[in-house]
């Protein structure tokens, strides 16, 4: 047993053997022709930067009322269009055959809706039961996340909070038929409920703005404390989202305000979210993780460790307004504090540690590492994208939870290009892992 956290260099041999045998338990890609379109949609945005951009900017241009066919289509023009300019057509050539624009963009649009496809678990509570079912019985827990952030009026926010409190009343019901999984069910801290639902705080106001968070924070307030009383009425757990850094400091206020009343001292089980990608990350967990010290609750708060999603804006946001960047610009300090986050997740007490990460060396890191300290860990992954880590880890009888978007394409237009801009960035794992990059470079430390 390691019994000084400094030691960390005792803990390789550890990371090494358990990322190989996670690697060796991927089903691998699929050469489906399925795949074949995505990869080709995904193709076009890691040769073109400017294609990267416009695709960003996609989601504020979008007007909210289009329908997902027509999402899907102006989405798919603007990739073949990129893949139509002179390198991409050279590139086509090569790759054997030339190809004019029209079915590039309807090839294009096919793939946009197949990755929904694929993110998108089911369009409402209901209809996402069979997955959300099929996964527990495969042994994987869920966390669902009703699509439709930033809201701008306050209907939306209305209904939103009236969709999260139907959802938790379906899984609520359906899951009291669910088999006994001991391993989702309880750790060291006690009871894990079968239902997990992760709101958006964005999503609950029209107000959340980084110049008047108390705003933001009063407009949001009783859709967030309804939903806790639902979520602890019905033993479900709730989980806030982090989103852009200008909200970071309103959405954690929010959260930990409520969580900290007497009303919820005994439930609902909840979490937070801390982002590695966040230079000033250490910091936000000492606050953290102070508060669970002065807040003891029934249910130990859960922290769920990313490196965050919204690289691209904060960076976009940074250089327009001539901010300093709030994020890490280099991959490996980013990957090294998330390393060092998630050792000291691992390690609190009154803490559950969730490591929601496709990074097969974060993992097998925090892995080795609970397993060393003798210590309880949930690993995280988005449904669609870390299905072969998902696969892996229930191989290796890891407690995991896969991140089940409900929604449709207009609902989850802003999710699926952060994933695209995500996964086709140069510092995407997956990415590295797609084009062969060799194993021990992928398990290579920080
Ligand atoms: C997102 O919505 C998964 O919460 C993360 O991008």
């Amino acid at each position: 047993m390691l019994m000084d956290a400094d030691t960390t260099h005792d803990l390789e041999p550890a990371v090494k053997t358990i990322g190989a045998r996670l690697a060796d338990a991927m089903p691998g890609a699929r050469h489906t022709p399925r795949a074949a379109v995505e990869r080709r949609v995904m193709g076009a945005m890691v040769a073109d930067p400017e294609l990267r951009a416009a695709v960003f900017r996609f989601v504020d241009v979008r007007p909210a009322c289009a329908d997902p066919a027509d999402l899907a289509r102006h989405l798919g023009e603007l990739l073949a269009e990129a893949q139509d300019s002179p390198l991409a057509r050279r590139g086509a050539a090569l790759a054997g055959g030339a190809l004019t624009r029209r079915p590039l963009a309807h090839a294009a649009a096919a793939g946009v809706r197949q990755m929904a496809q694929r993110f998108i678990i089911g369009a409402d509570a209901r209809a996402a039961l069979p997955g959300v079912e099929k996964l527990w019985r495969s042994g994987a827990a869920t966390t669902i996340d009703l699509l439709g952030e930033a809201t701008v009026t306050e209907e939306e926010a209305d209904s939103y909070a009236a969709r999260c409190e139907a959802a938790l009343l379906v899984l609520h019901e359906a899951s009291q038929r669910w088999d006994r999984r001991p391993l989702l069910e309880a750790d060291g801290a006690g009871p894990i409920p079968r239902v997990n639902l992760s709101v958006k705080v964005s999503a609950l106001t029209p107000l959340l703005r980084a110049l008047a968070p108390e705003r933001g924070i009063a407009g949001a307030e009783p859709r967030l404390r309804r939903l806790l009383r639902v979520a602890r009425d019905t033993g479900a757990h709730l989980h806030v989202d982090m989103e852009s850094f200008d909200t970071r400091e309103a959405i954690t206020e929010l959260t930990l305000r409520l969580l900290g009343e007497p009303e919820f001292a005994d439930g609902p089980s909840a979490g937070i979210v801390l982002q590695a990608y966040l230079t000033e990350s250490p910091e936000h967990l000492d606050r953290l993780l102070d508060w669970a010290r002065e807040h003891p609750r029934a249910h130990p708060l859960t922290i769920r460790l990313v490196k965050g999603a919204y690289w691209d804006h904060e960076t976009v946001e940074a250089v327009q307004h001539g901010w300093p960047s709030p994020v890490f610009s280099e991959r490996r300090a980013c990957d090294r504090n998330f390393e060092a986050l998630s050792r000291r997740i691992i390690d609190a007490r009154g803490i559950r540690a969730a490591i929601a990460s496709h990074n097969l060396r974060s993992i097998a890191h925090a892995a080795a590492y609970a397993d060393a300290r003798g210590r309880d860990v949930e690993f995280q992954v988005l449904r669609g994208l870390g299905d072969d880590t998902l696969a892996a880890l229930l191989a290796a009888g890891r407690r995991t939870r896969c991140y089940a978007p409900v929604g449709d394409l207009v609902a989850g237009m802003a999710y699926l290009v952060r994933r695209l801009l995500e996964n086709t960035s140069n510092d995407s794992f997956l990415r590295a892992q797609a084009e062969g990059v060799d194993l021990t470079t992928l398990l290579e430390a920080p």
